[in-house]
């Protein structure tokens, strides 16, 4: 048993403390906005923020996260308003399967916080998540209008 704190509420998940986060996330949480591609930390499907940074789920395990702020994929709009990322996400219309799309908008959050405007070099280090469906010059246009907003 872990006590997590997930999108600011506090969530008692019944699991060995070395699971994935993203297991614990998805099944015991029900939050299955945080999706699941590789497993092996190379996809960023599964990004979530730990304390404000961008994380790999399926490779942090559940002891890792205990005493954390998590925030996920769910949690990034606050009272009802969309983070200017997911604004400018829809104004561009980045998804197309959307599979990798709450991974790859959780990291680049947490890229603006570190660097509110980022170059392409910035943005071709931080953001190494993985689109099968090839969005990356959507992602990176919509990146920098969420850097001017
Ligand atoms: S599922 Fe975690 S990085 Fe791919
Ligand atoms: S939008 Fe389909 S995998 Fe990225």
């Amino acid at each position: 048993m872990a006590r997590l704190t997930i999108n600011g509420r506090t969530s008692e998940v019944n699991v060995d403390p070395s699971t994935p986060l993203l297991w614990a996330l998805r099944e015991q949480v029900g939050l299955t906005g945080t999706k699941y591609g590789c497993g092996v930390q190379a996809c960023g499907a599964c990004t979530v923020h730990l304390d404000g940074k961008a994380v790999r789920s399926c490779g942090t395990p559940v002891s890792a996260a205990v005493g954390k702020q998590i925030i996920t994929i769910e949690g990034l709009a606050t009272g009802g308003v969309l983070h200017k990322v997911q604004k400018a996400w829809v104004e561009h219309e980045v998804p197309q399967c959307g599979y990798c799309q709450s991974g790859m908008i959780m990291a680049v959050a947490a890229l603006l916080k570190d660097k509110p405007k980022p170059t392409d070099g910035d943005i071709d280090t931080a953001i190494t998540n993985i689109c099968r469906c090839g969005t990356f010059q959507q992602v990176r246009e919509a990146i920098h209008a969420a850097a001017k907003a």
